[in-house]
């Protein structure tokens, strides 16, 4: 008897499984793939600012403390951008000329604040807190990179929520003593010392989907 289908449906048949194998598991590993990619997380891209403000040269030459520009960062959810009363703190004297920090001196008589441009931003269903991270020992390093040598800043850390878990299932993994959060040559403690500071801060594991989600 002749067969019921002819021979070529075979390969016919495996190459629709493959299609529709290609269909089911690829194009969703595509898309797991490319929301990790830099471009979708908004890793690594400077952030151009209504003025030049260069980090290396605040942070690194004049060895300004970043909690002195940043001071809501231990106190408040928000680390905050300085007002220009800040700036003008030292530049109504030094640079007063310079046309660099006119948008500055603008600010500063119309009593306008600088339209800074954000450089991270978490989704507003996130709940973040800096001043317990900062308290209990987080260095500023460790999330935001140097930025004592950015030129301009950029976001290294994905923000996604597996890396906020990644630290929040261990996090004594990362703690340092928290005189020394803004210190962005910390060299990392040794394994003991760093349990020690998670006993002597009381740090807790928060996976609680309710810590970040509320
Ligand atoms: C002299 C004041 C000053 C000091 C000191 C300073 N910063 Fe900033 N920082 C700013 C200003 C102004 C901006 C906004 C413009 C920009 O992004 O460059 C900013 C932006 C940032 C941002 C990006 C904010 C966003 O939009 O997401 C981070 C992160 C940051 N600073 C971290 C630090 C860290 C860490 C230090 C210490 C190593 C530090 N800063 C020291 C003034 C300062
Ligand atoms: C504690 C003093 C101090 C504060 C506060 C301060 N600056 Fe400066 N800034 C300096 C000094 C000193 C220089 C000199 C340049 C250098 O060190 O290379 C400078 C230089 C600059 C320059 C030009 C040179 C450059 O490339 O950085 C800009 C623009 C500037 N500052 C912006 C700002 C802004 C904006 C703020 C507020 C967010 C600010 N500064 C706050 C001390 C300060
Ligand atoms: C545990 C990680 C973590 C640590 C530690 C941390 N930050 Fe942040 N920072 C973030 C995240 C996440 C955001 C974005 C917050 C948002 O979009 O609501 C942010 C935002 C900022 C901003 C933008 C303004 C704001 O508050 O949203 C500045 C400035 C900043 N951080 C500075 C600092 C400084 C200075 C330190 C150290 C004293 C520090 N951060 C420590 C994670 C961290
Ligand atoms: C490098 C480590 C680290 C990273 C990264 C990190 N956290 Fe945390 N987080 C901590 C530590 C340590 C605590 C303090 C735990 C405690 O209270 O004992 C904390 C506490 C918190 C709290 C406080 C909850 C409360 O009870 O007030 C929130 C909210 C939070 N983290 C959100 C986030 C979010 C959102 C991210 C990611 C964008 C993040 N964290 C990334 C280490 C980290
Ligand atoms: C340590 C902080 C933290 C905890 C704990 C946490 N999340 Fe999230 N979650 C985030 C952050 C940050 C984002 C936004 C970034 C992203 O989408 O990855 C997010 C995004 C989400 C989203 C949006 C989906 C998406 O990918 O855009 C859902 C749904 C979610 N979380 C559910 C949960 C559930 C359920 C739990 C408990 C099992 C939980 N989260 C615990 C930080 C947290």
């Amino acid at each position: 008897m002749a067969a019921l289908f002819p021979e070529w449906t075979n390969t016919a048949i495996r190459l629709a499984m493959l299609g529709m194998f290609l269909v089911v598991v690829g194009i969703p590993t595509a898309l797991i793939i490319y929301v990790r990619t830099p471009y979708v997380t908004g890793q690594f891209f400077p952030v151009d600012q209504p003025v030049e403000f260069d980090h290396r040269h605040h942070v690194q030459d004049d060895g300004i403390e970043c909690r002195y520009c940043h001071f809501d960062a231990e106190r408040s959810a928000v680390a905050g951008i300085p007002p220009t009363e800040v700036c003008m703190g030292c530049h109504g004297q030094i640079w007063n000329n310079s046309p660099v920090l006119e948008p500055v001196r603008r600010s500063h008589f119309s009593d306008r604040p600088i339209p800074w441009n954000r450089v991270h931003d978490l989704p507003d269903f996130v709940y973040f807190d800096h001043s317990i991270h900062v308290n209990k020992g987080v260095g500023c390093v460790t999330c935001h990179g140097r930025v004592d040598q950015m030129v301009r800043v950029y976001q290294v850390a994905p923000l996604t929520m597996g890396w906020c878990l990644d630290c929040h299932r261990s996090p004594e993994r990362h703690l340092r003593p928290k005189e020394l959060v803004a210190v962005m040559n910390f060299r990392q403690a040794d394994s003991r010392a760093r349990e020690a500071l998670a006993q002597r801060y009381g740090v807790r594991r928060l996976t609680h989907c309710t810590a970040c989600h509320r």
